[in-house]
C-alpha cells in the first residue's frame, strides 16, 4: 500500500464531512435521535410515556408524520427552512434558554443539531417512514376530549375567557397584518396566543399596535427576539387579561417594565437576555400575580434578586438555566407546592 501523506490524509479528514453530502435519511438518521430524547415527553401517552395519565407535552407527538405535519399555530416543520420549524428552532437555542429541547440533559449535540438541519433544509423528507398515526395501534386512553395539555393554564384560561365569544376571522387577521400566528388557546375560546415564529425580525412597535386591536383577548404574547422597544409596552400593558408575556432577547428595559406596572393577570414574564437592570426589579412588584420572571442573562445584580426574593417570597426568580423537571410544565409551581 503506499503510504499516505500526512498533510493528504489531513485534507482528507477536514474535506470528508463536506463531500460526504449524502442526503439525510428521515428513518436512519434523524428519527433514532428524537426517539431517544423527545419521545418521553411527545411519543404516544400509552407507550412512550410513564403512566397512563400524562399527555404530550406542549400537545405535541414526535412519534409520527401526521402528529408532526398537522399542527396548528406554530409549525413544528417549515420544509426547506430550519429557522422557521419549531422543531428545530428549539433544539437550537442556547443552553439555559428556558425553552431548550430536550429541557433536561439538553442541548442535542452538535452533530445531531446539524443533521436535524439539514434533513429540514433538505425537504424534511420522511421518506417511507410514518410512524404512528391517529387511531392506528393507539392507547387505550381516549382520543376524543383530550385531557389539557397543563391542567392548571388550561383552567386559569378558561376562568378568564368565560362568556367571551371567539372573535371573527377578519379581525383576527387585521390583527395579524400577515406576520403573526394568533390561536385560539382552546377550541371556542375566544381567548389567544400570539407568536411571530420566524418573522421576529419583522415585529416592531407597529406591530404591536395592530395586535393591541385584539385587547383583553390576548393572553399569551411571544415577543422574543424581536424589534420590540420600551414604547410598545405600554400597549401590551392595556392587554388586560395577558397571563405571559415573552420579551426574551429584545431591547426592552427599565422604562419598558415600568409601563407594565399594574398588569394584572400577568403570571409569567421572560426577561432573559433584555436590558433590564436592578432599577427595574422593585416594579415587578407591582404585577400582583407575577409567579415567574426570568431574569437569566442580564445586568440585574445578585443583591437586588436577593432584595426581590425576600419581598416577593413565592416568585420563582430564574437567574441561573433551571430547567423544568421532567413531568412539570413550569418550574414555578413546582416551587410552590413545595414550599406549601
Ligand atoms: C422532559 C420532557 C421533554 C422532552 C424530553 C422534550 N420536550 Fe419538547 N416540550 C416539553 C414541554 C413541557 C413543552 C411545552 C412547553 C410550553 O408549552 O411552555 C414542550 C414543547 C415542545 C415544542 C413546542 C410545542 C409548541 O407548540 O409550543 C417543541 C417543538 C418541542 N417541545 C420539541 C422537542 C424536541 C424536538 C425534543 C427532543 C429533542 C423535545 N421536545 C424533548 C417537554 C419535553
Amino acid at each position: 500500500m503506499r503510504p499516505v501523506h500526512p498533510f493528504a490524509a489531513f485534507l482528507l479528514l477536514v474535506a470528508a464531512p463536506l463531500v460526504a453530502q449524502e442526503k439525510v435519511d428521515f428513518a436512519r438518521d434523524v428519527q433514532p435521535i428524537l426517539s431517544r430524547s423527545c419521545y418521553e415527553c411527545h411519543g404516544n401517552p400509552a407507550t412512550d410515556l410513564k403512566g397512563p395519565s400524562k399527555r404530550p407535552k406542549g400537545n405535541l407527538r414526535l412519534d409520527g408524520k401526521s402528529y408532526m405535519l398537522e399542527r396548528h399555530g406554530e409549525a413544528v416543520l417549515t420544509a426547506g427552512k430550519p429557522a422557521s420549524s419549531l422543531l428545530y428552532e428549539l433544539i437550537a437555542l442556547p443552553k439555559g434558554d428556558p425553552d431548550l429541547m430536550p429541557p433536561e440533559g439538553g442541548p442535542l449535540k452538535a452533530d445531531e443539531q446539524a443533521l436535524i438541519r439539514r434533513w429540514i433544509e433538505e425537504g424534511a423528507d420522511f421518506g417511507a417512514w410514518e410512524g404512528n398515526k391517529p387511531g392506528a395501534g393507539q392507547s387505550p386512553v381516549p382520543a376524543a376530549a383530550p385531557a389539557p395539555v397543563t391542567s392548571s393554564r388550561s383552567r386559569l384560561y378558561e376562568e378568564l375567557g368565560r362568556g367571551l365569544e371567539p372573535l371573527p376571522a377578519d379581525r383576527l387577521a387585521a390583527a395579524a397584518g400577515g406576520i403573526a400566528l394568533i390561536e385560539a388557546v382552546a377550541q371556542g375560546s375566544g381567548l389567544y396566543r400570539v407568536a411571530f415564529s420566524a418573522h421576529e425580525a419583522e415585529v416592531d412597535d407597529a406591530a404591536v399596535k395592530r395586535l393591541a386591536t385584539l385587547g383583553d383577548r390576548i393572553v399569551e404574547l411571544r415577543l422574543g427576539r424581536s424589534r420590540v422597544t420600551d414604547k410598545a409596552l405600554a400597549l401590551i400593558a392595556g392587554m388586560e387579561r395577558l397571563a405571559r408575556l415573552d420579551l426574551r432577547e429584545t431591547a426592552v428595559g427599565d422604562a419598558g417594565l415600568a409601563k407594565l406596572a399594574g398588569a394584572k393577570e400577568l403570571r409569567y414574564l421572560n426577561l432573559f437576555g433584555t436590558k433590564v437592570s436592578d432599577a427595574g426589579l422593585p416594579l415587578l412588584v407591582e404585577l400582583p400575580r407575577l409567579e415567574s420572571v426570568y431574569l437569566w442573562r442580564t445586568a440585574v445584580s445578585e443583591d437586588a434578586v436577593a432584595v426581590l426574593r425576600k419581598r416577593l417570597p413565592k416568585l420563582s426568580v430564574v437567574t441561573a438555566p433551571r430547567l423544568p423537571a421532567n413531568d412539570e410544565e413550569e418550574p414555578a409551581p413546582r416551587r410552590r407546592r413545595q414550599a406549601n
